[in-house]
């Protein structure tokens, strides 16, 4: 008895292995630039995602303000206020804009966070970054995006 359950534990966690594969950027399914499945197989921790919004690669508010995010200083003005964006965009499309937000705004200068091919500049510092082995990490991983996905979909105003 104890011999089943030890494998049926074992095959619950290969199955979960299988699922939690991420996405390789450069197979990202686009459907009107929304992406319907979670890039790294997990759901996001917006706690974290509020982070990255003001850090490292993702610091969205160099370019948006975000009412629940006031306590930091220097929001931009480049882009749109993410206040209600989650009123505006549904849970897809918010993933869609942030891993490649080139598909849903065309020549928009918002950075791709989910790319990895197609860049004019490997290396440069906000377009991609380029390891010794010449291959190209996007600037936010798969539960990156999520991450910030997640924390996107709280800012509700309606
Ligand atoms: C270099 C500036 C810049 C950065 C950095 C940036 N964005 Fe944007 N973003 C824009 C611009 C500009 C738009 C408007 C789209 C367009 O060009 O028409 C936009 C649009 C959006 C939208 C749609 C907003 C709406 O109300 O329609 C979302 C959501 C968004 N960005 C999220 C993010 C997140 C999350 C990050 C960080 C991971 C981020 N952005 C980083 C410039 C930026």
């Amino acid at each position: 008895m104890k011999h089943v359950i030890g494998l049926g534990f074992a095959t619950a966690f290969a199955a979960t292995m299988v699922f939690a594969e991420p996405v390789d950027p450069t197979a990202v399914v686009y459907e009107d630039g929304a992406v319907a499945v979670s890039l790294s197989g997990q759901a996001g921790d917006p706690d974290n995602g509020a982070i990255l919004m003001n850090k490292g690669s993702g610091n969205c508010i160099a370019c948006h303000s975000v009412e629940a995010l006031s306590h930091l200083p220097f929001h931009g003005e480049v882009g749109p206020p993410l206040d209600g964006v989650a009123d505006r965009w549904s849970e897809a499309e918010l993933r869609g804009i942030v891993a490649n937000a080139k598909v849903m705004f065309d020549g928009t200068m918002m950075p791709a966070f989910y790319k990895t091919e197609g860049f004019t500049r490997l290396g440069d510092a906000y377009t991609g970054k380029a390891h010794a082995d010449g291959s190209v990490q996007p600037l936010l991983t798969a539960q990156d995006i999520e991450d910030v996905v997640s924390f996107l979909v709280t800012l509700k105003e309606e």
